[in-house]
């Protein structure tokens, strides 16, 4: 039985130790070493499988910040934190069921590691792996490895490809039946179901083979997140998940339309990729409850993380500047050189409410929405988006873990399994089962 069959969304948790709120540390109710605490993180995982989850999810950066500390000493975001697929590797050992994916950039690895890395894992899991195929867009990651700053967009792409191909090529090295075990004729493998990768780019050069065996789901599942050109064209080509940030529902049905759209051009069915919008939710008794407790969190916010970020997307500097006042006329851009979305979404705020810095950075949160209200409240508006085409189900971000996500697994699942939109029990026993996704056939076998 898969998610095709039936009326099941897809629900992935965005995991951080936290939450992904600037100020989730300062609400949670996780010990305060939770980021490197291993009984932590199994209890996090166990949570979501307790709640059906498809995927729990590890983001990542290789690279912590070293400027703005002050700021970022009061948002301790990618400053302390596992390796992910050391971290999922241990999570293999104590959940079961739910999928278990990591990012991993094709900027910073050469595809040999990450192929045996991610093979590794979906070997330790029994066919629970995901890759989230990630260039990686920061200069502290690019800075730990000999450069000065990243390269351009275009180039991380063109390197993306080759390295995506390499990984492909190497994750069929061996063919499903290779090994034979054949203590009689003291053959342990059959010499003619290895495949030699030969691969000569001009980013990426690999002669040689992966010293693992092919894997539980043939490979991992592919995940992509890029919402550029190439992003788009890449996630139609090859990924089976996408993660999307699309903050309305008609911006997210149309880039549904568009990625699903673009499939058949590569002769792909639209049921073997799923959509997954990015989605906080704040769960009350009531909406003004849950309206209440998202501003009792937004209150929360640091000033000086508040300036911090509002200066980051607004391009401007407001270190020192009071709160209690608006931000000087002279000190906004005319124009954005950076998102221009966000700084559209923030000079609205300014010009048509006339707010002080402390009322913008409590009310705006990078074009993001987060859903208050009852827990049918929110499974209202998960099926409105789901059957009106602009989901397959979401990626769900929770402001603060584990307060939130206990909260999402007490109350809204029930609500959702009720409806028919959740499984009750996994049927299968790999991520790709959990998906409705095939187990891809090897290149060779073709
Ligand atoms: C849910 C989600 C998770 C992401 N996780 C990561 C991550 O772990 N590391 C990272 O460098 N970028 C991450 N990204 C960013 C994207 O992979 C991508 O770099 C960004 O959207 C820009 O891509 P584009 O240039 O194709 O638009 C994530 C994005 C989303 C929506």
């Amino acid at each position: 039985m898969s998610n095709t069959d039936n009326r099941n969304m897809v629900l992935g948790m965005l995991a951080y130790a936290t939450g992904q709120h600037v100020a989730s540390w300062l609400q949670s109710t996780a010990p305060a070493d939770a980021t490197t605490n291993i009984g932590y993180w199994r209890r996090l995982a166990s949570l979501a499988e307790e709640g059906r989850f498809d995927l729990f999810f590890l983001a990542d950066s290789p690279g912590a910040r070293t400027e703005k500390l002050n700021d970022f000493s009061r948002f301790p975001y990618m400053m302390n934190m596992f390796e992910p697929v050391t971290l999922l590797s241990a999570l293999a050992g104590s959940t079961k069921h739910i999928g278990l994916g990591a990012t991993g950039s094709t900027s910073f690895y050469e595809p040999y590691n990450l192929a045996r890395l991610f093979a590794s894992l979906d070997h330790l899991s029994q066919g629970r792996a995901g890759w989230n195929v990630v260039t990686t867009a920061s200069d502290y990651a690019a800075r730990n490895f000999g450069l000065d700053r990243l390269p351009p967009h275009g180039q991380r792409y063109a390197r993306a490809r080759e390295f995506f191909e390499v990984v492909m090529r190497l994750w069929d090295t061996w063919d499903d039946d290779a090994f034979i075990a054949d203590k009689a004729a003291c053959r342990m493998f059959e010499p003619e179901k290895f495949h030699v990768t030969d691969f000569q780019g001009e980013h990426v050069r690999v002669h040689g083979a992966l010293n693992i065996r092919r894997t539980p789901q043939g490979r991992p599942v592919i995940i992509q997140a890029g919402s550029s050109e190439e992003g788009k064209s890449f996630a139609a080509e090859a990924a089976e998940v996408v993660f999307a940030s699309d903050p309305t529902f008609d911006e997210a049905k149309r880039f549904y339309a568009d990625v699903k759209g673009r499939m058949s051009a590569f002769n792909r069915d639209t049921s073997q990729l799923k959509i997954l919008p990015g989605l906080s939710v704040m769960v009350g008794s009531s909406k003004a409850e849950a309206e209440d407790k998202y501003r009792e969190l937004q209150n929360l916010i640091h000033p000086d993380v508040g300036r911090m970020r509002l200066g980051m997307d607004l391009e401007a500097d407001l270190t020192g500047l009071p709160v209690d006042e608006p931000i000087p006329e002279h000190l906004i851009p005319k124009k954005a050189n950076l998102h221009q979305a966000y700084f559209r979404q923030i000079t609205t705020l300014i010009r048509e409410q006339n707010l002080t810095l402390r009322q913008l950075y409590t009310s705006y949160d990078r074009g993001k929405v987060t859903v208050c209200g009852t827990p049918e409240q929110i499974v209202d508006y998960m099926e409105e988006w789901v059957d009106g085409g602009a989901a397959d189900g979401f990626m769900l971000a929770f402001h603060v873990v584990p307060n939130d996500t206990e909260d999402f697994v007490r109350k809204v699942v029930p609500e959702m399994q009720r409806r028919g939109r959740l499984r009750k029990e996994y049927t299968g026993t790999t991520l790709r089962d959990n998906l409705g996704l095939e187990r891809p056939v090897s290149r060779h076998a073709r």
